[in-house]
């Protein structure tokens, strides 16, 4: 068998293409929670259920655990500069960002690419991360082209013909 060390095991990874979330939720006091993760993916259509994973070093672990919903928020093209923010510890990630409440009341970031309000319904071990399922209560498409997430960097979209 070859061998990897985690370096191999991050490059190989980042060949698989993602878009990108900012996770979001609100904390014990009410207040609004949020990380960048490309760690979310679609698991069943009926009932319609997603998932991510949080690294259980998150300063926003707590909130994840003891709160029982979730909003992905699918960043559009326009939004790299949301997704560093939302990336980056020590800044106010909420500071003069467009929010609006969604139906369940969690935060919902403006001009996304689509948003799903979910409620927890399992949370797995996953080595040095939790995983988060939810079923999807609320779900909405816009027009806005998605971000997407290649070998550590922003990709654009360029479609091509069947
Ligand atoms: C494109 C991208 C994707 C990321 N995906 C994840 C992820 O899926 N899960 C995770 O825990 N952190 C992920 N991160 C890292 C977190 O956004 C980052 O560590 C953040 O500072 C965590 O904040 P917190 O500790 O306040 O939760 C990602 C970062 C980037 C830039």
């Amino acid at each position: 068998m070859d061998t990897f060390d985690s370096k191999d095991f991050r490059a190989a990874l980042g060949q698989f293409i993602t878009g990108v979330t900012v996770v979001t939720t609100l904390d014990p006091a009410g207040q609004p929670v949020g990380l960048t993760a490309n760690s979310f993916n679609a698991v069943s259509l009926t009932p319609p259920m997603v998932l991510w994973s949080l690294d259980k070093k998150s300063s926003s672990l707590q909130s994840f655990m003891e709160g029982d919903r979730f909003a992905i928020n699918i960043l559009s093209d326009a939004q790299r500069d949301v997704a560093m923010r939302f990336a980056t510890r020590g800044v106010d990630r909420f500071a003069g960002i467009d929010i609006l409440e969604g139906r369940t009341g969690l935060p919902l970031i403006e001009h996304c690419a689509a948003h799903f309000e979910c409620r927890t319904v399992h949370r797995y071990e996953g080595g040095d991360h939790i995983i988060f399922v939810g079923e999807v209560l609320t779900c909405k498409r816009y027009v806005n082209e998605p971000l997407g997430f290649h070998a550590g960097q922003f990709v654009q979209l360029e479609r091509v013909a069947a």
